[in-house]
């Protein structure tokens, strides 16, 4: 067996606390990742429970799997009752309808794992030199290098103003094209130079960020569809919710809880707007009014917490007010 994987999961104590996860429960992990969220889950739900553990990356699904067999089951992990599926969460509700699986928590934590972004290989991070990769399902056929290679000006400087908020895009666009005529842009460095040299900074003023941080971010957002992804799992949740009010069975039950942490206002911004709606139409009692974020201390041994904010909402059944 191999050695544990050392992994934070995000806002630990927050999710545990507002999910409320009881002896005998199904929690639907949406990214399971390194399995962080679901051995803490694991714990409360006991041997009796189930927890289904989803995730387009096939590596990061079989850890996740062997932790939380672990966290569920010590004596006997094999014996843990818990289900894998492999895949964009996008699909996830219909996976579970077929299997008669319905949910008492589902959480999706969105983005990357720190598997993913410090591997290099992996094309994630211009902190790194690798391959212009990006996927987080490697058996997808599109890359981002397909696309700074592939696509015309205005369509790169689209999808980096759209799912970068950069205001240099078409400048950047312009750039790539302009390099991509001599040789193909195939490396994490190569494209970081570029948007370094496109992005203009008057003399004595630094950004607080990296320059290609957005253009990576957009590029990321493109090759995974993340925002389609996302959308996709808003619809279902509602309409979970609305079998639920009249009465039919579907993936989710009166009092599902539901926990979306993202990490940009891109993602955050729909399951918002989203859960606002859904509360209007009578489907989900909001658990959070203001999104739940990483306090100091968490902030200070994990820094990516910082832009973490979750939401969370409860379907309601037809008995509701
Ligand atoms: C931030 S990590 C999750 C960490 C996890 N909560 C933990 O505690 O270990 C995000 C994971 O979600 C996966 N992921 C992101 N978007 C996805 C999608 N649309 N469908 C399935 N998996 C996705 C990534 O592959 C990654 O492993």
């Amino acid at each position: 067996m191999s050695e544990p994987y050392s992994h934070i999961a995000v806002l630990a104590d927050q999710v545990v606390e507002l999910l409320q996860p009881q002896l005998g429960q199904v929690f639907v992990d949406c990214t399971a990742g390194l399995g962080g969220h679901a051995c803490l889950i694991a714990r409360h739900i006991g041997p009796t429970g189930m927890i289904v553990l989803n995730d387009m990356d096939a590596g990061n699904l079989a850890r996740a799997e062997e932790s939380a067999r672990r966290a569920m089951s010590p004596d006997d992990p094999e014996s843990a009752n818990i289900v894998v599926i492999q895949g964009n969460f996008a699909q996830l509700p219909q996976e579970l309808v077929k299997r008669g699986i319905v949910a008492d928590m589902v959480l999706a934590d969105l983005g990357f794992a720190s598997t993913q972004v410090d591997d290099p290989a992996r094309g994630l991070s211009f902190r790194h030199s690798g391959p212009l990769d990006m996927r987080m399902d490697q058996s997808s056929p599109i890359d981002a290098a397909e696309l700074v290679n592939t696509l015309p000006v205005k369509e790169i400087g689209d999808l980096i103003k759209q799912f970068g908020e950069e205001r240099h895009a078409r400048r950047i666009a312009s750039k790539i094209v302009e390099a991509r005529e001599l040789a193909p842009i195939e490396t994490t460095d190569q494209l970081a130079d570029l948007v370094r040299s496109a992005v203009p900074y008057s003399k004595g003023q630094r950004s607080p960020i990296h320059p290609a941080t957005r253009t990576f971010q957009a590029l990321r957002i493109a090759v995974n569809d993340e925002l389609g992804s996302l959308e996709s799992l808003l619809r279902s949740v509602k309409f979970g919710a609305q079998k639920v009010q009249s009465g039919d069975s579907g993936w989710l039950n009166d009092g599902t809880r539901i926990a979306i942490i993202a990490f940009h206002s891109l993602e955050d911004r729909p399951v918002k707007q989203s859960f606002v709606r859904m509360n209007t139409d009578g489907l989900v009692e909001l658990i959070t009014r203001k999104p739940v974020g990483a306090d100091e201390r968490e902030i200070a041994g994990n820094p990516r917490s910082r832009s973490a904010k979750m939401r969370v909402c409860r379907v309601l059944g037809s008995k509701a007010e």
